[in-house]
């Protein structure tokens, strides 16, 4: 797998540091609310695993699957996989995801999150790639993690072609590793 890294974007000290960081902010701001943590699989998986265990307040988590179609550019995605099994009505909710690309999955579930009438809605990202923007897409994230250049990142649940994603750290994947 590292042969096919340029260069690591993120080590795991930092991802555990910025981790530890979000965090705290989020035991301290739900404290007393008892919040639904939701994960936007699969690509979160590590992130929610990593915030969630550091956030000492009481809690409740659930995970949705939204479809995608592979390759390294994200394309338009509209279907529910998987949803959330918690009543998310008049609850305190906060989306965690992996990556803000092109904005095309948190635009999504946010709008399906918000169809459930939860009191409170936010958004958690580890890392925010603004150039990739789609045009029309004016979400912005509650909590951001890193905000990365336009590179094609994997490892930390990322993937390209569903592997990497068991790297610990963010990589830059070599173009030759996508181009062949
Ligand atoms: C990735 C990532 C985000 C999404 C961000 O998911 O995990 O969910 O893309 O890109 P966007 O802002 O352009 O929508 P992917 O569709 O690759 O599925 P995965 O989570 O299963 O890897």
């Amino acid at each position: 797998m590292e042969k096919d890294i340029k260069e690591i974007m993120l080590t795991e000290e930092q991802i555990q540091a910025k981790v530890k960081e979000l965090a705290a902010l989020l035991s301290e701001e739900y404290a007393g609310k008892d919040p639904v943590f939701i994960g936007v699989l699969k690509g979160v998986f590590m992130f929610f695993a990593d915030v969630i265990r550091n956030v000492t307040i009481p809690c409740e988590m659930d995970f949705m699957c939204i479809s995608s179609y592979g390759g390294t550019t994200s394309t338009g995605k509209t279907d529910v996989r998987k949803d959330v099994s918690v009543d998310l009505k008049g609850r305190h909710v906060v989306i965690l995801e992996d990556i803000y690309d092109t904005g095309n999955s948190l635009d999504f579930t946010c709008r399906h999150i918000m169809n459930k009438q939860p009191a409170s809605l936010k958004v958690c990202t580890l890392l925010d790639k603004p150039a990739r923007r789609k045009p029309g897409i004016t979400l912005q994230p509650d909590y951001v993690g890193y905000v990365i250049p336009n590179e094609f990142v994997v490892g930390y649940g990322l993937d390209y072609n569903e592997h990497f994603r068991n790297l610990p750290y963010i990589g830059i994947l070599k173009p030759e590793a996508y181009e062949k």
